[in-house]
């Protein structure tokens, strides 16, 4: 018998429990195991019922991820769960912390399920690439009807006890699991309640067999937002043949869905950068034990669009801040805005209709620096200028209490530098959030050359906590993300004066999957910041001067590269914008030619990645896929392509590197050259995946 699953018996009733951490998951040993001892306990006399529970901090969250991709090792999880559902002895599945996936699809093979209130319950596997694969879009819809499985399965996010209890997902909520279990098991037995095999149970289907638009209405909701995505509608066609088809051949459609699914490479880069995103918050050259410092006090300097956002967030995880200003009336319009976009969230039913009060109740508005006297972390968002950066350090060095971390918003300064001008550089780092920060997952955490490991890990573990995710990045100009975006900017700008429209740039980039190309981006962003720029360090850009010159700073004057009808967002192509081009090419004596969509494409991503090469050379990251996680949290880089390094291995390297050289001779810019890195794994016929890591997503 395996040692990861044990079974006890409780006077009649079997407690069988998988014990693998860290979540249980169904690895071939988990299914032996439960499949051996569901068998043993069906033939065993003395037992009446059987309870399938889990030891540690939850029930089966899933398929081992691992195996995906490997040669598939007996028993199939089918077999398992047919063992199960096949039973002629009541079986119980008591449930804990998170029942996802596979584990959701073993609990649907039982007879019947209890949970504990905490608990979770889901079919994710849509946010991986997949379908259910063991049952789950046809047990389903069954066990809670097609609308609530089309928006569980589609959408992938879970439910909790109470709605599972209500939609009759769980018969009862339990206190502990395997008490709970062992004590339903009694009820079940004691109230004779009949077994209910969700295979042979077509009651909740029959609604949606009768009229089967309440299964498309929700399919459409659910796939609002799926542009690019094939698994979304994939999981709807299985939830579909569970409506048309008898159980049997409804499961045979879901197994030739999933196997599809399963070698696609949405699905691999989709399971990469569920390990990417989890190898990203390790933290590199650590001493083994250190702990990040308690952290029960935050302050936030600056009230502005940053600061106002990452105190959001801090406040969204249950987590008070103190937001400082230089004057009250700056603290009162950062506060304003707070106020508003909470009220909007929960008039749109984001958030519930007491949340913007509990919120902005735990931010509190103060003036003057001195009042960080008691924080234990406090993150600097005041403006973008050094000098301004270095006054607060120095006045937070004389005023933050001993061991107190230190940290900069800075997107593009030195924060060596910024650390310098304190007697405490070992409590400085970098926590670069992204805009709007209250939305947007990533943030970088930049360690300086004197951060110290405990420091970087207190930044690490909070940004968990407010759930962002975190990478560790090193210092140079604009980090890993805005690095690398100035490598593409560079490439759209000498674009224009080639001869590709702005539109043109921008449809390639949002067809590759980004939500906006760069031009869309900047008149979003305001052009007018860039303008003043170039103006203080004495740099022109023709075009986009010309723009500014005009008056057309981008969406708030209602016209930049595009043009904007009041009150909306949606860019829409400027036949002034294409004179203006025009004028100033002529003016420079330049000549516009036809650029492929091809060519774009190639200038738009393998500048950026030549450049991540760069930063792992330089070790501002530590691994390739630390750099995909950035960009799938920073810039909204499609998730199915598992970000710049990961599409990089999937394209060649050998012929990034070649295209990259000819785009450096034919442009004549030596900076497009492949870096060293790029050229040495080009030639040895390498990815960057094999410098290594995430290791456990399966090729
Ligand atoms: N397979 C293999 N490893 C897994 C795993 C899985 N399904 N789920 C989590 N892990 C690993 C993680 O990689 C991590 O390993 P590490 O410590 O070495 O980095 C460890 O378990 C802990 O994971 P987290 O850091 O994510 O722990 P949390 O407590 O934050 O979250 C969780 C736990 C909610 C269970 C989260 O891990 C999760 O969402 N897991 C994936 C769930 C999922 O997608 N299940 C469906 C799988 S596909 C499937 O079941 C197909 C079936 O239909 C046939
Ligand atoms: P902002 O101009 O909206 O806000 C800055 C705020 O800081 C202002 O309200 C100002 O009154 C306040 N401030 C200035 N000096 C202060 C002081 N001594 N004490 C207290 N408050 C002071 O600027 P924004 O956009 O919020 O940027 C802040 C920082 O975040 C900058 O370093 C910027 O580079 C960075 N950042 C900005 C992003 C963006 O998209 N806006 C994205 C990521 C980082």
């Amino acid at each position: 018998m395996s040692e990861v699953v044990t079974r006890e018996r409780h006077d009649g009733i079997a407690i069988v429990t998988v014990d693998s951490p860290p979540v249980n998951a169904l690895s071939a040993a988990v299914r032996r195991g439960i499949l051996e001892n569901v068998n043993a306990a069906v033939a065993d006399p003395e037992v009446q019922a059987i309870v399938l529970t889990c030891a540690g901090r939850t029930f089966i969250a899933g398929a081992d991820i691992t195996e995906f991709g490997k040669p598939p090792q007996p028993p199939a999880l089918n077999d398992v769960i047919a063992a199960l559902e096949n039973s002629p002895k009541p079986t119980i599945a008591a449930i804990h912390g998170t029942a996802l996936g596979g584990g959701l699809e073993v609990a649907l093979g039982c007879h019947f399920r209890v949970a504990v209130k905490e608990a979770k319950l889901g079919l994710p596997e849509v946010k991986l690439g997949l379908l259910p694969g063991a049952g789950g879009t046809q047990r389903l819809p069954r066990a809670v009807g097609p609308e609530l499985a089309v928006q569980m399965i589609v959408g992938g996010n879970p439910i909790g006890a109470a709605e599972a209890l209500k939609h009759g997902l769980i018969s009862e909520i339990v206190e502990g699991p395997a008490s709970g279990g062992e004590a339903f098991a009694r009820k079940v037995l004691a109230e004779k309640l009949p077994a209910r095999r969700l295979r042979d149970d077509d009651s909740k289907l029959a609604a949606a067999r009768a009229d089967r638009s309440i299964f498309t209405n929700a399919v459409a909701a659910m796939t609002k937002k799926a542009r690019g995505l094939e698994a979304p509608f994939a999981c709807a066609d299985a939830i579909g043949a569970a409506i048309d088809l008898p159980f049997e051949e409804g499961l045979k459609k879901e197994r030739e869905g999933f196997m599809k699914l399963v070698v696609s490479d949405q699905s691999k880069a989709q399971r990469y950068a569920f390990f990417a995103e989890r190898e990203a918050a390790k933290v590199d050259g650590v001493p083994d034990g250190t702990k990040p410092r308690p952290v029960s006090r935050v302050a936030i300097i600056g009230a502005g669009t940053m600061g106002g956002g990452i105190a959001m967030s801090f406040a969204n995880a249950g987590i008070p801040v103190t937001l400082i200003e230089t004057g009250k009336e700056q603290l009162d319009r950062g506060m304003g805005i707070m106020q508003k976009n909470y009220e909007a969230t929960a008039a749109r039913g984001g958030i519930p209709a007491d949340a913007p009060a509990k919120r902005m109740g735990l931010i509190t508005g103060m003036v003057g620096l001195d009042n960080v006297k008691d924080a234990d972390l406090i993150i600097e968002a005041v403006f973008e200028t050094m000098a301004v950066k270095k006054e607060v350090f120095t006045a937070l060095d004389a005023y933050a209490k001993p061991g107190a971390v230190l940290a900069s918003n800075t997107s593009y300064l030195n924060v060596d530098d910024i650390a310098a001008t304190t007697k405490r550089p070992q409590d400085v780092l970098g926590m670069h959030f992204f805009s709007p920060a209250n939305v947007m997952k990533l943030c970088e955490i930049v360690r300086g050359a004197k951060t110290a490991p405990d420091a970087l890990l207190t930044a690490v573990s909070i940004a968990k906590k407010i759930a962002k995710v975190p990478v560790v990045v090193g210092v140079c100009d604009g980090f890993v993300g805005n690095r690398m975006l100035a490598a593409r900017s560079k490439q759209s700008e000498k674009l224009l004066f080639e001869g590709a429209p702005p539109q043109q740039v921008d449809a390639v980039v949002t067809k590759f999957g980004m939500p906006m190309g760069p031009f869309a981006m900047g008149d979003l962003a305001g052009l007018d910041i860039g303008w003043r720029s170039r103006k203080d360090r004495g740099i022109k850009s023709e075009i986009a001067d010309a723009l500014c010159e005009a008056g057309r700073f981008g969406q708030k004057t209602g016209k930049g590269y595009y043009k904007y009808e009041a009150g909306s967002r949606s860019p829409l192509p400027d036949p002034e914008v294409e004179t203006l081009i025009n004028d100033t090419l002529t003016k420079l004596g330049l000549k516009r030619r036809e650029v492929s969509d091809e060519e774009i494409l190639e200038r738009m991503m393998y500048p950026m990645i030549n450049e991540g090469a760069r930063i792992l050379e330089e070790n501002i990251a530590a691994r390739p896929s630390d750099i995909d996680v950035v960009w799938l949290y920073g810039y909204g880089w499609p998730i199915y392509r598992g970000g710049p390094m990961h599409y990089a291995d999937g394209v060649g390297l050998k012929h990034i590197a070649e295209r990259l050289s000819y785009y450096a001779k034919a442009t004549n810019d030596p900076s497009l050259e492949p870096s060293p890195l790029l050229k040495k794994l080009a030639a040895e016929g390498k990815t960057f995946a094999s410098l290594g890591q995430p290791n456990k997503a399966a090729a």
